[in-house]
């Protein structure tokens, strides 16, 4: 069909053609936004799921929905390594020129105040050219979160920038996607500055996204982490969410699926959005004509699979070293193993596996093998949802990874 009217989108943080599946999370999103406006108590929001579910793509969903209440928003990536202070001063920035009343005295005052925060990015004793602030005009103000200490910096600068929205009858939000990355330091700040704020009343919240293990990450920093935060387990979507991200945009035009197609679908992808797109996309490019059947599926799905070996996961395998990816491979073949006892039949095993069992594949110590998978976790590849057990943070990884050899 038509490759210039494919609407499909694979891609990180692509916006899909149908937002399948995620009314609720937008339902409930709106009740906060109008919540914490009115100066309600409200947790932040933390989205959690696996590589490639969508948390990139509903946490800007999120964003736009905050941005038509006329709230104040930024956004930022945690990448590791990378503290803080940077890339929240310029989401917060962002955020103050969306609430946008003008240039008031108070206005000027936060922008001051976060331009003394972010010009401690460059350390206390830094000449005036090194210092950094996110393109801020207005004049720094002195002794109010410029401490340098980041917790204490960072409740300071949140309570006047709260401040400032309240007055405004709006509210602040800050988006944080890839979450789990941020340094121990950070989070800790980030969560004592949420326990702050919200018993101040300020209409202000963080939602966070990241992997699985992000709410061990909160609660192993500050044990209150459980009762600041409302967690979301971002998953697959169910079978008639899954049906609908293909069929609504087809139908836009003018295609359709038939029966036997859906159900081949879902097989392949296993409602897992990323592969939804992809597959989607193959198919719509291979299939003769409209409408596409079973057997346009199962002749995409291999071209559909090429990409993905290549983009999806050639491209995460590569970034393991040689060590890291025999642990990677014998995690796949601990979970057949595992499947195998306990009966389950699916061809990819999502569950975790325990670290034992990998190192008896690999005929190793835990404890040997405990650098590799540090590596691993480190870079993203592998999170570990409860101690001694280990699972790929992307989904169907095990079989590509099987596939291989
Ligand atoms: N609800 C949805 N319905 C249909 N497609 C979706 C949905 N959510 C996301 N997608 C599609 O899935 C793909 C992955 O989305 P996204 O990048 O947001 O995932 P992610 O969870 O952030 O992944 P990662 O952990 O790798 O950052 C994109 O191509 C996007 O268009
Ligand atoms: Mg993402």
């Amino acid at each position: 069909m038509d490759p210039i009217r494919n609407p499909y989108a694979p891609g990180a943080g692509q916006r899909p053609p149908e937002l399948a599946g995620r009314d609720d999370q937008l339902t409930a999103f709106d009740v906060v936004l109008q919540r914490v406006a009115r100066g309600r108590p409200e947790r932040s929001l933390v989205l959690t799921g696996l590589r490639g579910v969508g948390k990139t793509v509903l946490l800007n969903a999120l964003r736009s929905a905050a941005v038509r209440q006329g709230w104040g928003t930024g956004k930022l990536e945690a990448r590791p390594d990378q503290p803080l202070r940077r890339p929240l001063s310029s989401a917060l920035h962002q955020a103050v020129r969306e609430l946008g009343h003008g240039r008031g005295e108070e206005v000027e005052h936060g922008l001051g105040v976060l331009r003394a925060f972010a010009e401690r990015a460059a350390g206390s004793n830094a000449k005036l050219k090194d210092r950094w602030s996110p393109g801020i005009t207005a004049p720094a103000v002195r002794g109010r979160a410029d401490s340098g200490d980041i917790e204490i910096d960072l409740v300071e600068l949140l309570t006047d920038l709260g401040g400032l929205a309240a007055d405004a009858g709006k509210g602040l939000a800050v988006f944080i996607d890839e979450m789990q990355d941020l340094g121990p330091e950070d989070v800790s700040a980030l969560c004592a500055a949420c326990h702050e704020i919200s018993q101040a009343s300020l209409p202000v919240i963080v939602v966070g996204a990241g992997l699985p293990h992000l709410p061990a990450v909160l609660s192993a920093s500050k044990s209150y982490s459980e009762r600041l935060f409302s967690y979301q387990r971002i998953d697959r979507l169910g079978r008639p969410e899954a049906d609908r991200a293909l069929s609504a945009p087809a139908a836009e035009e003018d295609a359709e699926f038939t029966d036997d197609a859906l159900d081949a679908m879902y097989d392949v992808t296993g409602g897992y959005p990323y592969f939804i797109q992809a597959y989607g996309k193959a198919v719509w490019d291979l299939a003769p004509g409209s409408p596409i059947t079973g057997e346009d599926v199962a002749v995409a799905a291999p071209e559909a699979e090429r990409e993905l070996a290549v983009g999806f996961f050639g491209s995460r395998f590569e970034r393991a070293t040689p060590g890291e990816r025999d642990y990677l491979c014998a995690m796949a073949d601990a979970a057949v193993a595992e499947a195998e006892r306990t009966g389950d039949d699916s061809r990819d095993p999502v569950g975790a596996v325990a670290t034992a069992d990998v190192a008896a594949v690999l005929g190793r110590t835990p404890q040997a093998l405990s650098p590799a998978r540090d590596a691993l976790l480190k870079k993203g590849l592998v999170y570990s949802g409860e101690r001694g057990r280990i699972a790929f943070t992307v989904p169907h990884f095990g079989r590509y990874l099987r596939d291989q050899t």
